[in-house]
């Protein structure tokens, strides 16, 4: 029996490094994680999404992994692991990990094997040429930051390619044995009680670059439907989040027909939502939800409005990566990184504005797909631009006005990164316990959003439409599931307005609020008219509410 959970999960996703430190040596662990499950329970996520916490060298923020089958020293052992999962899942939590398959960290010892000795099995694991590749300058990830995508190693005596920095040498997984190490890493963390993987950079992990012409390279994505089928297999439940951001002629061989991954996150729908923020009108989001593909039935798109790298908009053109840096009053020197996105948090983009933050994340939450938040988005957490490239927005949550956050009690030149320390966002103003104390905080406004988000299912399941405006700032969806159907209305717009809708008879006749920006008068039977304030949302139910 298949279960579709996802479809009405809301993921968080965090990294134990930054989170909290329960040993007080200045780096988050298990221990500090374990102890702060009650926190996001209590915030309505029913799945965490941990970013690698595998050992490693740390050049990538733990995308560089040395040993699939541990836990990096630094934040804990196995049994902390094992113990954080049972313990999550006292609490409802299911929890998806990292899967970093397409590169292992060179200093791995399958890449140090592979170096060593031409005759290892290990070196078939790679992808070597003797010769520089001619395109070796092209494809690279983090352009300023990574000059080619084939690095020569003296102690191979040959090129290496790694799709991302030269540390991150690509796996061949056209190699059967590198295949099945992938299914045992997924087995292993499967047995030890997780709910799935997000599965980093796949479009990259099922290329052959530099492997095309070996005798095992085969339709790359026949490995998708591989992974699943193992995955289905070892635990019925169990997901596959992908990181796919990939042209939309080419991204519904993804989901397959449902026998691939189950979720994508949408980048489209990410960027588009972003142009919409800073033009302040509904149709880039419109066009982008138009243009991705339905999925199938198990499929689904995981929304975010920020994600732990930068925010790419490499979907848009120039002009619009322009508009947005320029509405957002960005300083391109400053924030601009890859030539193709911005390395800030949400709400340095909009000078902190609690209306136009709660209008994002509303949208988030109500948009046709599983809502993904990153930890410190729920409190409103900005970035700190001295900490070099995506780390500026890695900075240790927030918990408390205590000496570093409440993250640590380390001194804080031990700490891994720097609390945010300046004002607006300097934890001394902006943490979890002066935000509980505060019932106007964005902390409880996440809370009750989540909470209402999960009493409509529908948003997560069901069908979903465009609702016709005569207002070009307001977004408008409808959402239907079984018997059930929700509205959701977003102004853009500073300004106010009242909004005609193109609703449905039936709809029309009895629209139940249940949760807006401020208190509005009621809907009126037949009304299709509806005030919405600058930067308003308003969330209905058709029908009463029954409780
Ligand atoms: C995608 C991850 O999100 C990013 O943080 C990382 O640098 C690359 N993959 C390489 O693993």
């Amino acid at each position: 029996m298949i279960d579709l959970w996802y479809k009405g999960a809301v993921i968080y996703c965090l990294d134990v490094e930054v989170y909290m430190d329960g040993n007080g040596d200045g780096v988050g662990d298990f221990v500090g994680l374990i102890d702060r499950l009650d926190y996001i329970a209590g915030l309505g996520i029913n799945c965490i999404w941990l970013m690698p916490f595998y050992p490693t060298p740390n050049r990538d923020n733990g995308y560089d992994i040395t040993d699939y089958y541990n836990v990096d020293p630094r934040l804990g052992t196995l049994g902390d692991f094992v113990e954080f999962t049972r313990q999550a899942s006292h609490r409802g939590l299911r929890v998806i990990v990292d899967l970093v398959v397409n590169h292992t960290s060179t200093d791995h010892p399958w890449f140090q094997a592979a170096c060593k000795d031409k005759n290892s099995k290990y070196r078939d694991y790679y992808v070597w040429a003797e010769e520089k590749p001619e395109n070796a300058e092209e494809g690279v990830i983090f352009p300023g930051y990574q000059e080619s995508t084939w690095t020569y190693n003296e102690e191979a005596g040959a090129y290496y390619f790694h799709r991302f920095y030269d540390h991150q040498a690509d796996l061949n997984v056209a190699n059967p044995e590198v295949r099945e190490e992938i299914y045992k890493v997924m087995g292993f963390w499967l047995q030890l009680g997780v709910s799935g993987f997000r599965v980093d950079a796949v479009p990259f992990l099922i290329e052959l670059e530099g492997i095309k012409d070996t005798a095992e390279a085969k339709d790359p994505l026949l490995f998708l439907k591989e992974i699943r089928n193992f995955l289905s297999w070892r635990r019925g439940d169990a997901i596959v989040l992908a990181e796919v951001n990939e042209p939309m002629d080419k991204i519904a061989d993804y989901f397959g027909d449902g026998d691939r991954m189950q979720l994508l996150f949408s980048f489209l729908g990410n960027q588009t939502l972003t142009l919409a923020l800073a033009r302040e009108e509904a149709t880039p989001l419109i066009e982008g939800l138009k243009a991705q593909p339905v999925p199938p039935d198990v499929g689904q798109w995981a929304y975010f409005v920020r994600n732990h790298d930068e925010l790419t908009l490499d979907k848009l053109s120039d002009a619009e990566q322009n508009e947005i840096l320029q509405r957002f009053g960005q300083d391109k020197e400053q924030v601009w990184i890859y030539d193709r996105g911005i390395r800030r948090r949400f709400p340095p983009l909009v000078d902190n504005d609690p209306r136009r933050i709660r209008l994002a994340y509303s949208l988030m939450l109500t948009l046709p797909g599983t809502p993904v938040l990153f930890y410190g988005e729920e409190i409103g957490m900005g970035d700190d631009l001295s900490i070099e490239e995506r780390n500026a927005i890695r900075t240790p949550m927030q918990w408390s006005d205590q000496p570093n956050g409440g993250f640590s009690t380390a001194d804080s030149d031990k700490l891994v990164r720097s609390v945010i320390n300046e004002e607006p966002y300097g934890y001394q103003q902006l943490n979890v316990i002066a935000q509980r104390r505060d019932p106007g905080s964005l902390l409880n406004w996440m809370e009750r959003a989540i909470r209402m988000r999960k009493e409509c299912p529908e948003f997560g399941w069901g069908q979903w439409e465009i609702i016709e405006t005569d207002n070009p700032a307001v977004f408008a969806h409808r959402c239907e599931w079984r018997k059930g159907t929700v509205i959701a209305l977003h102004n853009l717009s500073s300004q106010s307005c009242v909004v005609s809708l193109q609703l449905k008879d039936e709809d029309a006749n009895c629209l139940t609020d249940v949760l807006e920006d401020q208190p509005y008068e009621g809907v009126e039977q037949g009304c299709h008219d509806i005030e919405l304030e600058g930067y308003g949302y308003r969330w209905f139910r058709v029908g009463g509410v029954h409780l």
